[in-house]
């Protein structure tokens, strides 16, 4: 991606007024509005806060007397759940449709569409936080887990259980068994809810007996309670498991739990996330910082209205689902859609036809769904309808421009706002945006845009000084900022270490980027170990040690390469054990491997076999010279190398390919 691109269309002027809120400014100016939010320090985010319903409100906007653990609204009380569900379902907006759900149309099943109003979600909710309460004993403090597919038991529970100050953790229904059990333990959660299975295209998932064998290592976890969804056998362990439906019928209709008062810095859920070392992070985001930040994005990104139909196409396990389809639509009483299965199964089109059918005027989607459409071809868009869109964004990995254009042509119809919001499990919600504020400045393709209001975001060299404009550096944010991390699960000394101590007082996010003369930021892609396949974010070290799991692999080096529709995918370099014959199907046996004990997100070019790795002298694996290898970039100083010949391996490997 370059922003030297000579970038000089009049999108400006070619934005329809009427089909937005937002004042259109111009990047200047807009540097000038976002600095006086800066020059009121972390007050500018009390007027933001203060529309959310505090049960009791803050008595510190922030308390920066620990630092990096910093609290945002201190005293303040506040509920998720009441936040989400009661405000509406005790309002006007009660018979209001809240999801609207379409399970997988699976080829020769019903095609299943339906509606929960604020009212259905405020009695699921309730009667589900009852039996968490009632039958299961759980409540403030307490853990548990989530691992379903998209369904709409899936935020129904992780509401109930924000409603009790229950701390729960989702799991992506796409990933396997060695990935729950690592997070159930870690976060000690007690109960886990799953389904019998999951759709994806055509097939059953079979979740009950992923988590049956996740359960032969997981120490906490006392109860399964299993939603019917495939309908498929199962099995039932007696005195563990049981299905929802089932304790459900008894807890009565009009069961009510009064939402805990949870303090503004108290946990709302822990999300695990891949970094550069070790086992994935549980990163811990709080109710009162978070839901004022949600709240402030929701406005401003996506311009949220009552009488849109809004539509976040990530899967509820990751952290666009949690902050984009359950907290922060539902807290702005917005109706949204929720789909199972996949955006191009069973036909390419299966996504226009939802926009067409619900009238989805908000999209927010990603850049390799949108690669996908392109490689299907604009037929499938052209013959729908998608004249509802009227704002659209995408996020999870860099946009490259003419992914931008297609999609602003055929969906945009050049005549609506089209951005790359950048985040991160981290951040909690948007950070960088086009529409940073009740304001949208000009959109150039691939662009992230400036930071939102009150946000102070900037690159930096090595030395942490802010480089020149047009340069390439660390994006840092400079800042506290409601949505921060309260801290990592379990884990506070990794936090410090691995986010505010490249550069002290200032939180590293691990991604290049540059910003350039306009005050816009563009992100380039991680910095570190970290891969970014089709927008999933998956440590290098997890495939490693996934790897090595499989009996005929001593080593493996994995990096990212890129890829024309996943932005990147992992090359792998194996070293066998001993007296391993290199069968002709081993390459696709360690594929499958990797896929059922990682999950299928994992998703290899290639996988090579050498006999040597390049490595320091004290034996450490140097994937910045395996990366530049196989991406054919300058390879740098190799004179830390143990064995320079290591790197000709590697070559000679990548050539056989060929
Ligand atoms: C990483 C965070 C935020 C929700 C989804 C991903 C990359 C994210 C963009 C964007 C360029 C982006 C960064 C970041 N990223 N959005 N619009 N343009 N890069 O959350 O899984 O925590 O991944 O995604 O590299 O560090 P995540």
């Amino acid at each position: 991606m370059t922003t030297q691109e000579e970038i000089n269309l009049p999108f400006n002027e070619m934005i329809e007024p009427k089909l937005l809120r937002h004042r259109v400014v111009s990047p200047q100016l807009y540097s000038e509005i976002h600095k006086r939010s800066l020059d009121q320090g972390p007050q500018f985010w009390e007027s933001v806060a203060r529309e959310l319903d505090w049960f009791k409100p803050w008595e510190k906007t922030l308390d920066d007397s620990n630092p990096p653990f910093y609290k945002w609204f201190v005293g303040g009380e506040v509920n998720a759940s009441y936040l989400t569900v009661d405000r509406h379902a005790n309002g006007w907006r009660r018979n209001k449709v809240a999801l609207i759900w379409e399970g997988e149309p699976w080829s020769d099943g019903p095609k299943e569409v339906k509606k929960l109003t604020y009212l259905d979600l405020y009695r699921e909710v309730n009667r589900v936080a009852y039996l968490l309460k009632e039958e299961y004993g759980l409540g403030k403090g307490d853990t548990m887990g989530i691992y379903l597919p998209m369904i709409p038991e899936l935020p129904i529970f992780m509401l109930a259980a924000a409603r009790l100050g229950v701390a729960f953790t989702v799991v992506f229904s796409g990933f396997s068994a060695q990935a729950v059990a690592d997070r159930m333990n870690d976060a000690e959660a007690k109960l886990l809810v799953t389904a019998d299975g999951g759709w994806r295209r055509g097939k059953v998932v079979p979740l009950k007996d992923i988590v049956d064998k996740a359960l032969e290592s997981t120490k906490t976890i006392r109860n399964v309670l299993v939603v019917r969804r495939t309908g498929q056998e199962v099995r039932m362990e007696k005195g563990r498991d049981r299905y929802l439906h089932e304790v459900l019928s008894k807890v009565p209709q009009n069961a009510y739990v009064e939402p805990e008062r949870v303090k503004s810095e108290d946990p709302l859920y822990i999300l695990y996330t891949s970094g550069t070392t070790g086992k994935p992070k549980g990163i811990v985001h709080g109710v009162g910082g978070y839901m004022t930040l949600l709240h402030a994005t929701m406005k401003w990104a996506f311009d949220i209205r009552d009488e849109d139909v809004f539509w976040c196409t990530a899967d509820i396990g990751w952290v666009t689902g949690h902050s984009y389809i359950v907290f922060g639509p539902l807290m702005e009483g917005a109706t949204e859609v929720l789909y199972e299965g996949a955006l191009d199964y069973p036909e390419p089109d299966r996504w226009v036809s939802i926009v067409e059918r619900h009238n989805v005027s908000v999209l927010y989607t990603s850049p390799t769904a949108i690669r996908t459409f392109m490689k299907y071809g604009e037929q499938w868009i052209t013959k729908h309808d998608v004249s509802s869109v009227r704002l659209m964004h995408s996020v999870g990995e860099p946009i490259n421009p003419e992914a931008w254009r297609w999609f602003f042509k055929l969906v945009g119809k050049e005549r609506i706002p089209f951005g790359s919001t950048w985040w991160m499990t981290e951040t909690g919600g948007i950070l960088i945006t086009i529409t940073p504020g009740s304001y949208m400045v000009p959109m150039k393709p691939g662009t992230n845009g400036p930071p939102i209001l009150g946000v102070a975001a900037n690159v930096y060299n090595d030395e942490g000084k802010p480089v020149p404009e047009e340069t390439k550096g660390y994006l840092v944010i400079e800042r506290p900022w409601p949505g921060m991390p309260l801290t990592i699960h379990r884990d506070p000394e990794r936090y410090v270490k691995v986010y505010w101590s490249k550069f002290p007082g200032t939180f590293y996010v691990g991604d290049y980027a540059v910003k350039d003369k306009d005050g816009y930021f563009w992100i380039l892609g991680r910095a570190d170990e970290v891969l970014k396949i089709a927008g999933h974010r998956i440590g290098t070290y997890e495939l490693e040690s996934a790897l090595i799991q499989h009996p005929a692999v001593a080593e493996a080096a994995v990096v990212g390469v890129p890829d024309p529709v996943r932005g990147e995918v992992a090359e792998a370099f194996v070293i066998l054990r001993g007296g391993t014959s290199v069968r002709p199907e081993l390459k696709e046996e360690l594929v499958k491997f990797v896929r059922e004990n990682y999950g299928p997100i994992a998703v290899f070019r290639e996988i090579h076999f050498v006999n040597k790795l390049p490595k320091t002298r004290s034996g450490k694996i140097m994937r910045r010279v395996v990366r530049a290898v196989a991406t054919g970039s300058e390879v740098g100083d190799i004179t830390s190398l143990e064995d320079e010949a290591s790197v000709e391996e590697i070559r000679k490997a990548l050539q056989e390919f060929k």
